[in-house]
């Protein structure tokens, strides 16, 4: 217990570091659900501990405690009324909360649809018109509310962004509808957080709360066209890219590649990670996804290239890839 008790310290202190706790709310319906959360921790921890002094009580002085609990006042009280009281004020208060945090606040809120898939995230933002598309990760505008359309592609998923609110399922053949806000800008973290594979643990992605301008200048490039390779290694990468075929999968915007198996590259190097949040991008990871996707995260859709490219394609296909920012 000794060696233990300081990694359980850090377990608890985890939860502390603010990317993904619904401890640190971001906006309004995480806030709701953070008081909840403490409300019904202190309640559970105080009627613990009453039931734990009862039952001390009880063993190191069981005459007086007959006594003091026998009476029919006693049983009835702290058996029945009691626990049916405070059981029932909890309920009622978590119900009003559950209620509180679905109502809608604005009659114009953002709509951006996300599509959960085997082992990754599609992101929409059908208000933008076409092309506004990108993979792995949501961003959304500080202080304006959002409607996340949440669906799948194929199997059930359930997205949670702990820091926004609580968690929704994607199902397939429906879509389920959740209003965000968030409050400050900065990174948070999400999970998928229903079964739905052998990679489920590893489907991650960021969520990106930005500055409205900053935002609208995102969202733009996102539905630019890629800008053209700007140094010889780049035109190469880009030429690789289209020889090994990945266009098939993947959409890079302002070219031939139209492809949607795989997540959109059209500005893959700007992203906070691949993989769906396993790894930071850098020139680095993007050749270790490509050449060993199977090795870092068996079972996924990406095949793995270290076979059939050279080591000079794999770098110059990774650089090209980092400089779609
Ligand atoms: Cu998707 Cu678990």
């Amino acid at each position: 217990m000794r060696r233990t008790a300081p990694y359980l310290v850090l377990l608890g202190l985890g939860a502390c570091s603010g990317v993904q706790t619904p401890l640190h709310p971001w906006g309004d319906q995480a806030a709701r659900i953070a008081v909840l959360s403490w409300v019904l921790f202190i309640g559970g921890t105080a009627i613990f501990a009453l039931v734990m002094g009862l039952l001390a009580y009880a063993l190191f002085a069981p005459a007086r405690a007959r006594q003091a609990m026998g009476t029919r006042g006693f049983v009835i009280g702290g058996g029945i009324v009691f626990p049916t009281v405070t059981l029932l004020a909890l309920l009622v208060y978590s119900l009003g909360v559950s209620r509180a945090v679905v109502l809608p606040g604005s009659d114009d809120p953002l709509r951006i649809e996300v599509i959960g898939r085997q082992y990754w995230w599609e992101v929409r933002y059908p208000d933008a018109g076409e092309g506004a598309v990108t993979a792995n990760e949501l961003h959304l505008p500080v202080g304006r509310e959002v409607e996340l359309l949440l669906s799948s592609g194929d199997v059930i998923h359930s997205l949670w962004i702990p820091n926004l609110h609580g968690k929704m399922d994607m199902i397939p053949g429906r879509v389920n509808r959740q209003r965000v806000r968030a409050d400050r800008p900065g990174a948070m973290r999400g999970q998928c957080t229903e079964y739905c594979g052998v990679q489920h643990t590893f489907m991650a992605f960021w969520a990106v709360a930005q500055e409205p301008a900053e935002f609208d200048a995102w969202l733009a490039r996102q539905r630019a066209p890629v800008p053209e390779p700007a140094t010889e290694e780049q035109a190469r990468g880009r030429q690789v890219f289209g020889e090994a075929g990945c266009g098939a999968c993947h959409t890079v915007r302002g070219t031939e590649w139209q492809g949607r198996l795989g997540p959109d590259l059209s500005r893959v190097g700007s992203r906070l990670s691949i993989g769906a949040g396993m790894m930071e991008t850098h020139r680095g990871t993007l050749a270790g996804w490509i050449a060993g996707a199977q090795d870092i995260k068996p079972g996924n859709a990406m095949p793995a290239y270290g076979r059939v490219l050279e080591s000079t394609d794999l770098l110059a296909v990774s650089i090209w890839l980092e400089s779609l920012r």
